[in-house]
């Protein structure tokens, strides 16, 4: 393994900024999502690991859940990680979005390209990480990785009462929409701006950049991307797992 810092071959840097504050609440009872175990290991463990494999990510900065900020650096202190990055944990707010903007706090000078991946994808392959980047370093200011959909999406007027008929409004085409994964990727100034000017709930960062007018793209992004939101999805994260240490020995 290589221990230097220098920048990446385009001369640019990269930092990843990983919101990791979040409860749970439905995967149900039990610690910070980001903190519970797949295969024994915190699920943040593995997704500072997808960030750092990437040789262009030079930092990654954890945004902890907001009373957790010790227990983290503790668990990044106990775990194997790169050398060559530098890691950084900062406490996280009441929203999604109030956590990515204190981990952009966080980010010192010379940083120009940001990652805003979710803890919850603890299983993002390298080579999408590698992919966001590289278009990012092509001149887009946001670059998100995307799948087409499985499912039919409808459109409804959703129903005052839980579980009540929805009437729907409309179906778009399918072909034509995106399954949003995360790490997505910014040009750092503009991700900045974008929280500073966009106020209002989003749920995803380049929706932001989106609303300042400025062209978003979308690359090819993986399967195991996947975000672990339900109990569900627990057992299929570990399964990848499983798979991946027959198959790579890890
Ligand atoms: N997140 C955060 N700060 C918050 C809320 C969420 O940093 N105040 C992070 C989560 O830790 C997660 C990512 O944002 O890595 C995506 O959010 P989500 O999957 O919704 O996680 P939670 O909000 O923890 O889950 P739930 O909505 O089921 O409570
Ligand atoms: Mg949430």
């Amino acid at each position: 393994m290589s221990h230097d810092s220098r920048p990446s071959p385009a001369g640019t840097r990269t930092a990843a900024v990983i919101p990791a504050a979040g409860r749970g609440v439905r995967l149900g009872p039990g610690a910070p999502k980001a903190l519970r175990a797949l295969n024994g290991t915190p699920m943040l463990i593995h997704a500072v690991r997808a960030m750092a494999a990437s040789r262009s990510v030079s930092l990654v900065v954890v945004v902890a859940p907001p009373d957790g900020a010790s227990e983290v650096k503790a668990l990044l202190d106990s775990h194997a990680l790169p050398e060559r990055t530098d890691f950084a944990v900062v406490p996280g707010g009441e929203t999604r979005q109030e956590s990515v903007r204190l981990g952009l706090e966080a980010l010192p000078p010379g940083i120009d390209i940001v990652l805003v991946h979710d803890a919850a994808r603890p299983l993002v392959p390298v080579d999408t990480v590698d992919a966001v980047i590289e278009a990012v370093r092509d001149g887009a200011p946001a670059v998100v990785p995307a799948l087409p959909l499985a499912d039919t999406v409808k459109q409804v007027e959703p129903a005052a009462a839980p579980g009540a008929p929805e009437p729907v409004v409309a179906t778009p085409e399918r072909a034509r929409l995106r399954a949003v994964q995360t790490p997505q990727g910014f040009d750092r100034d503009t991700l900045v701006r974008a929280h500073e000017t966009v106020t209002g709930e989003v749920t995803d960062d380049a929706s932001m950049v989106e609303q300042l007018g400025l062209q978003v793209v979308v690359v090819p992004g993986h399967e195991e991307a996947f975000k672990v939101t339900r109990p569900l999805d627990l057992v299929l994260a570990e399964a990848v797992l499983a798979r991946r240490r027959l198959t790579d020995g890890f």
